[in-house]
């Protein structure tokens, strides 16, 4: 695909608009698994990538990018997708360990936790995304023969519609401890949708809960359109992901949280690095600079 190729914004599947991010970041998370310093393996993510001609020219190993770590797109920013994977893996499992009986991944995309992770029995996870993009990836995996490690219980919905109504007909139980994740969702979003998700998670969770997800604190995104990850990503895969991005004010979710009695705690990414020791640095006219994973907890008494 090329700069030119066109923006299909409503597009359903993973063939384009919001839905071939999800094959983005399943590229990003093959590169990943066969690094020599790998930080998550993901068997299912280069299939995927595979499956799609909107990216059949993509690469699955750092091997086939010609300037490695050095370049924007497939170095430095799957590196970016690598480790949020490997920290938002670690969370899920700590809240499994310590309670949560079920897991719900908001905009799963192509997300193979349900399958790659070592649940303990009796878990459920949730995947909750639109039809299509749900659809490619039944689809995939069939191919693959792959099994779940848990029960995984798909939710094809909208998230701007009443999704609830969705994920309680899935057989999703309020009265049990969960997880809850959104990677790489909210700035999709409208607004008032990523407000009535906040809410609706805190309704739906008894305490011993928990959400992670990822904000953008920038208060113009469009500053950086020129930077090096914005460019990459819009001229040689035609993904323009502030074209994607919601452009209205964004609510402020961790301090909605707080106050409804939530703990949370907000991280950079960088701070990850770190801790790693392997990621993405600071750069000048960073494309990641308002990045913040943001963990919440919901206090038993
Ligand atoms: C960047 S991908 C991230 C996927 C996955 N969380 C991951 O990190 O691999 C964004 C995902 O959000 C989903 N998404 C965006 N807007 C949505 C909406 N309104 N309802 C449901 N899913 C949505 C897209 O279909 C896509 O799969």
């Amino acid at each position: 695909m090329t700069g030119t190729a066109p923006q299909h914004t409503d597009v359903e599947g993973v063939d384009g608009g919001v839905g071939l991010t999800a094959l983005l970041v399943a590229a990003a998370r093959a590169i990943e698994t066969h690094r020599d310093d790998t930080l998550v393996q993901d068997p299912y993510a280069e299939h995927f990538v595979r499956a799609a001609p909107a990216c059949e020219d993509w690469p699955v190993r750092l091997e086939q990018v010609p300037d490695g770590d050095a370049d924007p797109l497939w170095g430095r920013f799957a590196r970016y997708f690598g480790l949020r994977t490997r920290v938002l893996d670690d969370f899920l499992l700590r809240a499994v360990r310590t309670g949560a009986r079920q897991v719900v991944l908001l905009g799963a995309g192509l997300d193979t936790r349900a399958f790659r992770l070592d649940w303990p029995s009796g878990r459920a996870v949730f995947e909750i995304d639109r039809a299509g993009v749900l659809a490619f990836k039944h689809r995939v995996l069939t191919d693959l023969t792959a099994t779940p490690r848990a029960e995984r219980v798909p939710v094809p919905v909208d998230l701007r519609a009443d999704w609830a109504g969705a994920l309680a007909t899935a057989g999703f139980d309020p009265s049990v401890p969960s997880v809850w994740l959104a990677e790489g969702l909210l700035f999709y979003l409208p607004g008032p949708a990523e407000t009535y998700l906040i809410d609706t998670v805190d309704g739906l969770t008894t305490q011993g809960s928990a959400l992670a997800f990822e904000a953008k604190l920038e208060k113009d995104l469009l500053v950086y359109r020129d930077s090096a990850i914005y460019t990459a990503t819009r001229e040689r895969i035609g993904i323009d992901l502030l074209h994607l991005f919601d452009k209205g004010p964004r609510p402020d979710s961790a301090g909605a949280l707080a106050a409804k009695g939530w703990s949370t705690s907000m991280h950079t990414p960088f701070d990850f690095t770190e801790r790693h020791r392997r990621g993405p640095l600071p750069e000048p006219n960073d494309a990641l600079e308002g990045n913040r994973w943001v963990f919440a907890h919901k206090p038993r008494p």
